[in-house]
């Protein structure tokens, strides 16, 4: 009964983890989640001997380790060859060809992730471990850590699963949590990470599985070893399979035709590339056929069926002119550097940035040398080193000032940083602003750094709450503002009164609180009230939300000046609505177009069509480029070769029955 009611447990545990981290669709709150957890974590305490492996529970909580066992690949990792341009790819599809002795090729083509390559193996369908890539053959067993990871299964999903599924995918951290992990290490003084992929695997290799566990890491999965042997046919059907066991895999990927198919699908890529919320750094072009990729076979370290058209980088050099510093919201000093502008990425910049002092001394940096500079992503552009060999001996060191540069107290050193900590200086107040009505929080269109600075220099305002009791007599004071300058900001300050909650907690500008925070938060407390009675307690049991964030929340709301800022804000207008509740169902067809051919054996077309339209899809009668899955029955008629040719997802009937109950 017991042992029943603790395996139902941790099924509905596992199902609802799929759904918030595999499929970004969760079906119940934060709140219900925590409370089965809480329920099972009771039940296994009192009754230690019904633990299992792959319980949820055994995600975290290992102890630290000393050292990582080595971890042989029983199969060796191989890596990928490189194309730079169109002339290697065009290189690469004719040696294929010419071996295959066909011209027709399908190969099948996904990002290619900038992360940490890792191996998972399942035996009967149970996590049994998992290393790093390490040097092909042999890596570290981080089994530990990887458990901590919610897209990593613990338990596979389906009913025809394998007695040893050895999986490899990649480990990313994805850009708003690497930026919310800098954010944090810069205010407590840690070294930055300098990418995404440099804090991934600083993560995944922590000795302590607790820390891993905290930073918030997703596997994608996108191959195993010898699918052949599985009775697989293509990768892309591999990459249909991961899916179907449960494994998060990348939407974004496509079966072309021919080498043209693929040039056009490595530019959207490219043009897509900012967009996405994990970084990549190229397109991996893969044979779809596996029996092709038996038949070229690989070289000594990588496959002949397979190559990774890397982009461009985003990386130019130019002179270093000089370094000033910048007061950041909190007081953090960060040095810029101004340089001679030259063109990154598509646009032209002047300035970028050092970092910390630390920095600046470790990489040598010196104001006229020539240095690389490098934009990755949507991440500011940063000094990556200087040409030392272009030196002329002009160059100067840079100093560390010891005051401000705005209001000239004395700096204090706080870690690697040094900090302005004069809460008065008109730096950090008007940064505080500045934040305040930028798009993502309050959105007060018009209230750019210029006008903030003069409102702060001439108008005395303090606080964020000042905005709200600005007059037009107030306004015409400004530089440059006119009748209708002055309708067009009173407007929209006005218009800013009414906000969600999520937008206003990023608003107040709380250290570490950035918006992926504040939208867990909102989500927690739904209203301003239940946020401002927050404790430290509620908070923590956020996922995603450490003891460093709580406690900053704390701090925050425990300062009266803050009170005040918040009550003034609420008694001049300002509405904080509350969350609302998304509307229930489950919505895993959400903006695709589906189609369906051939005769479905388990259910009429007519509710398999009413099925789609109910959970968010969209179904269409034929098959065109911008089909996002095609249902394939028996006897599958011409659409079937079309939507193989275009490169459209396919799945059977079974995989389409099990997308619907995976949302019963
Ligand atoms: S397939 C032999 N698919 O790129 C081919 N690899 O430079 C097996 N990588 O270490 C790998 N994204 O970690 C494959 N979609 C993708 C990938 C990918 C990134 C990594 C992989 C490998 C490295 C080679």
């Amino acid at each position: 009964m017991l042992k029943r009611r603790v395996e139902e447990l941790r099924r509905i545990i596992e199902y609802h983890n799929y759904r918030y981290y595999v499929l970004d669709s969760p079906e119940i709150s934060d709140g219900e989640y925590d409370s089965l957890m809480r329920e099972l974590m009771e039940l296994e305490k009192k009754h230690p001997e019904l633990i299992t492996p792959d319980s949820p529970t055994q995600r975290v909580g290992a102890k630290p380790l000393d050292t990582f066992p080595p971890m042989a690949h029983r199969l060796p990792l191989l890596s990928i060859d490189n194309a730079m341009n169109k002339h290697e790819l065009e290189e690469f599809h004719d040696r294929v060809a010419k071996w295959l002795v066909k011209k027709d090729i399908c190969y099948c083509c996904e990002p290619k992730f900038d992360g940490l390559a890792v191996e998972i193996i399942y035996e009967n369908g149970i996590f049994s471990r998992g290393g790093t890539r390490g040097d092909g053959t042999t890596g570290e067993d981080v089994s530990q850590n990887l458990k901590t990871i919610k897209t990593v299964p613990l338990r596979l999903l389906g009913k025809e699963i394998p007695g040893l599924l050895e999986v490899r995918g990649e480990v990313v951290m994805y850009k708003d949590e690497f930026k919310r992990l800098n954010e944090s290490r810069a205010l407590s003084g840690e070294p930055l990470f300098a990418n995404p992929r440099n804090a991934a695997a600083g993560s995944l290799r922590q000795l302590d599985p607790s820390i891993t566990a905290e930073r918030s890491l997703v596997f994608f999965a996108y191959a195993i070893s010898e699918p052949l042997a599985l009775g697989m046919e293509k990768q892309s059907q591999v990459l249909d399979m991961l899916f179907s066991l449960g494994f998060k895999v990348n939407p974004e990927r496509k079966v072309c035709k021919g080498i043209r198919e693929v040039m056009d699908f490595v530019e959207y890529m490219h043009e897509k590339r900012d967009a996405l919320p994990y970084e990549i750094d190229g397109v991996v072009i893969k044979v779809d056929s596996l029996s092709d990729q038996e038949i070229l076979g690989n070289k000594a370290r990588s496959p002949r069926w397979c190559v990774a058209y890397k982009f461009p980088p985003d990386q130019a050099t130019t002179m270093l002119r000089d370094i000033i510093l910048q007061v950041g919201r909190t007081g953090a000093i960060t040095p810029v550097a101004v340089l001679e502008p030259v063109r990154l990425a598509g646009v032209t910049i002047s300035r970028a940035t050092l970092h910390n002092e630390d920095e600046i001394r470790k990489k040598d940096i010196r104001i006229g040398d020539l240095v690389l500079v490098q934009r990755a992503g949507d991440v500011i552009p940063e000094v990556v080193m200087p040409v030392k060999s272009r030196r002329s001996g002009n160059e100067s060191i840079f100093n560390m000032p010891v005051t401000c540069p705005v209001c000239n107290s004395k700096l204090v050193k706080d870690g690697a940083l040094w900090r302005c900590i004069n809460m008065s200086c008109p730096a950090i107040i008007k940064e505080s602003i500045y934040h305040f009505a930028s798009k993502d929080a309050m959105d007060i269109d018009g209230l750019g750094r210029r006008t903030i600075s003069q409102m702060v220099d001439r108008l005395n305002i303090k606080h964020v709450s000042d905005l709200y009791r600005l007059t037009k007599d107030d306004l015409r004071e400004l530089e440059g503002f006119k009748d209708r300058s002055i309708e067009n900001l009173i407007t929209s300050i006005e218009r800013s009164k009414d906000v969600g909650l999520d937008r206003f907690i990023y608003a107040l500008g709380i250290q570490h609180v950035g918006q992926v925070a504040a939208r867990d938060i909102a989500k927690k407390f739904s209203t301003l009230e239940r946020f401002l009675e927050a404790g430290f307690d509620d908070l923590r049991d956020i996922r995603g939300i450490g003891e460093e964030v709580a406690g900053s929340i704390i701090s925050f709301l425990n300062n009266k000046e803050n009170r005040k800022v918040i009550e003034d804000l609420v008694c001049l207008g300002v509405r904080v609505r509350p969350v609302e509740e998304k509307a229930g169902g489950r919505r895993p067809f959400e903006g695709k177009k589906v189609c369906f051919t051939g005769m479905l054996e388990n259910m009429p077309r007519s509710r398999a069509r009413a099925k789609v339209t109910e959970m968010g899809g969209e179904v269409v009668s034929s098959v065109s480029r911008n089909l996002d899955l095609l249902v394939v029955g028996k006897n599958p008629g011409s659409k079937y070769d079309k939507a193989l040719s275009l490169g459209v997802t396919i799945i059977d009937e079974r995989t389409f029955i099990e997308m619907l109950e995976a949302d019963q």
